[in-house]
């Protein structure tokens, strides 16, 4: 069951109150299912992406980076076999509400028997497929030779640059190429905030393999990625690993298993682990006319390695960071709503405080705070009683905040207080920034564990 504590709206309504998220063109009302991020939501979701790179790139030294473009040659979606296949049963409400379906979410709910609108039990139109691809043109002439799409996910850059890094980058399978960018998709029936959208970013890395090592390769990758969500502190029991049946296999998938989280609205996916065989540079080549292959240089062996591509939603893990984060509780006869991140997510390290806004509290606070934040990031706030300051920081969920005191004057101590435990301790100014580092450094559970 998920979280009872924890609904999307309380979510939601956190990440606007605290500057996380807005709807994107609020002041002409909205534009659907769109999100823009605030100061708050851009430094977490950073640092969701920079967590990724440090784990599938600084930490390894199979794999290097790159940035591809969003526009790609049109040639790319017909040799992707996205032109043809990229496409969702599409069904529309023919009695009132005239509302857009996607037919195998319908289904889901009734397997079997005739599909009613849900809105207002109207009959429904046949399925239709519809391509997900927004289409745009290249120049001042708008006609069928200057069409261009934005890309729908980032892989085909990747596999496009292949010989490129293969080249430049000297490597040799396994060797994987890791890519972070946004994608889009024209996505029927977008929902539950910014889970899904039609704009998002994804983190995806396609990792080239020789044949008879892409089935031991897969399973690494989904240990490697599972793990990379416990160790930023996401509870296990609201992460799961579920394969993808025959029917639900993308068109140049041979096998694959998503990592799913256990989100307000149930177990969704917020990754999905592929094996894509040889698809995608085979139908490169074939498209391109450039070998798509690799030689090895002391025995001339010759082989189109294969792919296996865990792909992961930048927008999504963030959003399952905030939602596996959110906490409520009562301390002294006072709700407190707390976001306890792993300390390397949270989007504010510490917040250095002073206790009175007199006796030269606030310019020694701010000299804390200038030290502090050559290090880390940090905030310094004067504003409202302490205990508001307090509030404000649980709820973008800063793990520590140090406070300037009476005592400090005298002796250049100041407390230092943890989110989570709601210990404080007196600690000399001039150990501070190391006991920060030292606490960043260590390995973290969190608190909502068990
Ligand atoms: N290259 C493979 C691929 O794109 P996918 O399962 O379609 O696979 C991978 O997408 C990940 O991208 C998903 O697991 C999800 O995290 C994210 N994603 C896909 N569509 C999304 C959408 N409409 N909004 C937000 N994130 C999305």
């Amino acid at each position: 069951m998920p979280d009872d504590a924890v609904t999307m709206e309380k979510i939601v309504s956190l990440c606007k109150r605290r500057g996380f998220v807005f709807q994107s063109s609020e002041i002409y009302g909205g534009l659907a299912s769109t999100y823009d991020y605030g100061h708050y939501g851009v430094l977490l979701k950073s640092n969701v992406k920079a967590e990724w790179w440090r784990s599938v790139v600084q930490e390894r030294d199979d794999t290097v980076a790159l940035d591809a473009a969003i526009l790609m040659h049109p040639r790319t979606w017909e040799a992707s076999g996205h032109l043809e296949g990229f496409t969702d049963p599409l069904v529309q409400c023919l009695g009132k509400c005239k509302r857009r379906w996607r037919e195998d979410h319908l289904r889901e709910d009734t397997p079997e028997g005739e599909l009613k609108c849900p809105e207002c039990g109207g009959d429904l139109s046949e399925p239709r497929n519809f391509n997900l691809m927004f289409e745009t043109h290249m120049g001042p002439v708008q006609d069928e030779g200057s069409q261009v799409f934005l890309r729908p996910e980032t892989a085909q850059g990747i596999f496009v640059n292949f010989k490129n890094v293969m080249q430049f980058a000297r490597k040799r399978p396994p060797f994987g190429i890791a890519q972070v960018g946004k994608a889009f998709r024209n996505e029927i029936t977008p929902g539950n905030f910014v889970f899904r959208t039609r704009e998002f970013e994804q983190m995806e890395i396609e990792f080239f393999v020789p044949p008879d090592d892409a089935v031991e390769w897969h399973g690494r990758w989904m240990e490697d990625r599972m793990r990379w969500y416990t160790d930023l502190g996401m509870r296990s029991d609201h992460l799961q690993l579920r394969k993808h049946g025959e029917d639900e296999l993308s068109h140049y998938s041979s096998a694959t298993s998503d990592i799913e989280y256990l989100f307000p609205m149930g177990w969704s996916e917020l990754e999905g682990i592929a094996n894509r065989g040889d698809f995608d540079l085979t139908q490169h080549a074939k498209f391109s006319r450039e070998k798509l292959e690799y030689v090895d240089p002391g025995s001339g062996e010759r082989f189109v390695p294969h792919v296996i591509e865990p792909s992961a939603g930048a927008d999504r893990g963030t959003l399952a960071f905030m939602v596996d984060a959110y906490d409520e509780e009562e301390i002294e006869g006072r709700e407190r709503v707390v976001l306890r991140f792993h300390p390397r997510l949270a989007p504010v390290k510490v917040a250095v405080l002073p206790l009175m806004n007199k006796e030269g509290q606030p310019e020694k606070a701010r000299e804390v705070y200038t030290d502090l934040r050559k290090r880390m990031p940090a905030e310094f706030d004067t504003g409202g009683s302490i205990g508001k300051r307090y509030r404000r920081q649980d709820e973008i969920g800063t793990p520590w905040g140090v406070t300037v005191d009476h005592q400090t004057m005298e002796d250049d101590t100041v407390t230092l207080r943890d989110r989570d435990s709601l210990d404080q301790s007196r600690i000399a100014i001039a150990d501070l920034g190391e006991e920060l580092e030292r606490r960043l450094a260590a390995p973290w559970t969190s608190p909502k564990t068990g």
